[in-house]
């Protein structure tokens, strides 16, 4: 999905198959090797990122791809270490990357997601909006613990979406009023 999405949204596809390749090395590594990893590259913790390391795997990923597989491309890394929990400001490589692996046929076929599956052929912003809410949604329901980036990958990309919408409505305005002027 990362490599079609690429190429639909005139993405580089050969960066977007390479982060959808390595965005999960290191899925199956134990929580105390991720937290040590984590924590051996600086990265700042979040009290939810301890209580669950498995959230740490897209950073840890984003690591071994970068020290054993020799990936400098900063694209792809930070595509690769966005693909769960998205980040506020991340570039368009990233939120494909997040919406591939969130929306992938392996989780489900449900009307809620092909919907989203739907949007994201749509508009990139407002799919990575709708997923964090899909995802909140199901954290609140299950009574899991909600990591702060999910909230902020939302709230970002919410407002990116709404600029753009309220953007088409001034210029369909503007050119409805061009039209009465001419
Ligand atoms: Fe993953």
């Amino acid at each position: 999905m990362a490599i079609a999405l690429a190429r639909h949204y005139h993405l580089d596809e050969e960066k977007a198959a390479r982060a959808g390749l390595m965005h999960d090395l290191a899925k199956y590594f134990k929580p105390q090797k991720l937290l040590q990893m984590a924590q051996a590259e600086g990265l700042e913790l979040d009290p939810v990122d301890i209580a669950n390391p498995h959230l740490l795997h897209a950073n840890v990923s984003a690591i071994v791809a970068r020290e054993q597989f020799g990936i400098k491309d900063e694209e792809v890394l930070q595509a690769i270490k966005n693909h769960t929990l998205g980040s506020p400001g991340m570039d368009l490589l990233s939120c494909i990357v997040f919406l591939a692996d969130s929306l992938e046929p392996g989780r489900g076929s449900t009307t809620e997601l092909e919907k989203l599956r739907q949007i994201s052929w749509q508009e990139l912003h407002k799919a990575v909006w709708k997923t964090c809410d899909y995802s909140l949604k199901y954290l609140l329901d299950s009574r899991c613990l909600i990591h702060p980036r999910t909230i902020k990958t939302r709230n970002w990309a919410m407002e990116i979406a709404d600029r753009k919408q309220s953007n088409q409505v001034k210029s369909q305005k503007s050119k409805v009023k061009n039209c009465f002027l001419e």
